[in-house]
């Protein structure tokens, strides 16, 4: 932001978002001129959304702030207040993208439903279309899980920002994910109803190839939602983190579809699964770089739970309408490793303080792992106190004793801290970017994993199977 006016944009800025907008409204426009062409569209489309998203954030900025939405960098010498909640302006242009994307991937069965052969210039009857074949052809089912898709994505939102605006108590606030992904389940249930799991080959003897889990693989589906938004919003604390987490994910996502749709045999059964997928994972990426831009290091807004719950709900809805939430599950590697890690604190066998994140030393201008006081009259209960050395001597905590044996301080139980215990004291910027760099590297080997182990696994990859959109 300008020293003059941090509302505004600069000229270059205005310039270079002015032809970002231009190119991508001519490319939108020259879809049409093809079948819709729906994946470039959805690209021009994600430009957009960066454009807008780009601009919006530095509107809205010191609006949201004169609502009360900001909040103090903890880890800088001067603790600025800033703009909090950015991530409900990506949902609302993320979720006006996404709607008005719905005509793209139809276009084609929109035009033979109107004229047979893309002729539009002979529209058909209308009881042609209403009772001939060509209301069957209109694929109703996608379009109903697309617009369940969007319903969760916008109940998400709307909860989210109530989130930021209430402050809800962690324990309560844990089961929003539950409640936005209802319309997804609900629709998922009316629609596709596949609730079997394909059984690796040394259980097969035991299982069949397929186990069917029935009204289970709904609690399955509900669990990865609450988990996959919650994780996102607990390893976070540090600039940027939430946002690069999120664009490592959502890229291994994309790579993941796009290898269903560039490997032959083509087109592939999944084909379609994989590129509804990527449309609504590139608009999301569209919001995401822009909101990066501001909330990197030294951020200049944070992004609020909102935009946690956000991204988490963008994965759980690609993953589960496409039929892949294994492969998610193996692309939140850290997400999984922090949670598991919180537990004792989440679960209050170890003091939980209301933040988490790591200590700045300002002496040193460098990031130390955040710890929890221990008093002479608290200490921790013995199988709790054995646990906490026990971690310390495997490197997986670190404890400080008094000369007694007593507990002084513990570090606190997050995958940021616990990077601190091993690596020293880092910079903000540099702990972000080797933070990122593990979940790229996990991320790839997931993938790796994904597609390598599974044919030795299940016999084929799922590049062989279902997927049906
Ligand atoms: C989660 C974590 C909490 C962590 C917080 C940081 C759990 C159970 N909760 O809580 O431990 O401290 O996220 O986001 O693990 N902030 C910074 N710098 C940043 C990002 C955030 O100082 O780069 C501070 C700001 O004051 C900001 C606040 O954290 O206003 C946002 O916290 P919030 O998202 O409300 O915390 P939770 O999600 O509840
Ligand atoms: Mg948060």
């Amino acid at each position: 932001m300008t020293a003059h006016s941090p509302t505004s944009l600069s000229r270059t800025e205005t310039l270079s978002l002015l032809s970002l907008t231009f190119a991508c409204v001519v490319i939108l426009t020259n879809t049409f001129q093809g079948d819709g062409e729906p994946l470039i569209a959805s690209l021009a489309l994600s430009g957009l959304a960066f454009a807008a998203t780009f601009a919006m954030i530095r509107w809205l900025g010191p609006t949201f702030m004169k609502a009360g939405l900001k909040g103090v960098d903890m880890s800088k010498h001067h603790r600025k207040e800033i703009p909090e909640c950015m991530g409900a302006i990506c949902a609302v242009v993320y979720l006006l993208v996404v709607i008005i994307f719905v005509p793209f991937p139809f276009y084609k069965d929109i035009v033979a439903a109107t004229s047979g052969g893309g002729n539009r210039d002979v529209v058909l009857h209308v009881e042609h279309v209403q009772q001939g074949r060509f209301l069957h052809r209109f694929p109703h089912s996608k379009l109903a899980s697309y617009l369940s898709a969007i319903i969760s994505l916008q109940s998400i939102a709307i909860l989210g920002i109530g989130d930021d605006l209430f402050d809800i108590r962690w324990r309560h606030k844990f089961f929003i994910p539950a409640f936005a992904s209802i319309p997804l389940l609900v629709v998922y249930f009316v629609d596709f109803g596949v609730t079997s799991i394909v059984i690796p080959i040394p259980l097969q003897p035991y299982l069949g190839e397929l186990f069917n889990l029935g009204p289970l693989y709904y609690v399955y589906m509900a669990g990865v939602a609450i988990f996959s938004p919650n994780s996102i919003n607990i390893l976070a604390g540090i600039n940027g983190i939430e946002v690069t987490q999120s664009i490592v994910i959502a890229m291994l996502l994309a790579i993941n579809d796009a290898l269903y749709l560039i490997t032959p045999p083509y087109p592939h059964p999944a084909t379609d699964s994989h590129l509804f997928s990527l449309y609504f994972l590139l608009p999301f990426l569209g919001v995401s770089f822009a909101l990066l831009w501001y909330n990197r290091y030294p951020a200049r807004v944070f992004v609020g739970d909102t935009y946690c719950y956000f991204a988490g709900m963008v994965f759980v809805v690609v993953s589960i309408l496409g039929h892949f939430s294994k492969t998610l599950i193996l692309l939140l590697i850290p997400q999984i490793f922090n949670f598991v890690y919180s537990v004792p604190q989440l679960f209050g066998l170890v003091p939980c303080p209301r933040h988490r994140l790591p200590r700045f030393n300002a002496r040193t201008g460098l990031l130390e792992p955040s710890i929890t006081p221990w008093t002479v009259d608290r200490q921790p209960k013995p199988p709790i106190a054995w646990g906490l050395k026990m971690l310390h001597n495997l490197r997986l905590l670190r404890v400080t004793l008094d000369g007694q044996g007593r507990f002084v301080e513990t570090t606190n139980f997050t995958l940021i801290n616990l990077w601190l215990v091993w690596r020293g004291p880092l910079r903000e910027d540099k702990l972000a970017l080797e933070l990122t760099a593990m979940q790229t590297v996990l991320g790839l080997f997931g993938l790796f994993v994904r597609h390598g182990l599974a044919r030795v696994v299940f016999k084929e990859d799922n590049w062989g199977i279902t997927g049906r959109w």
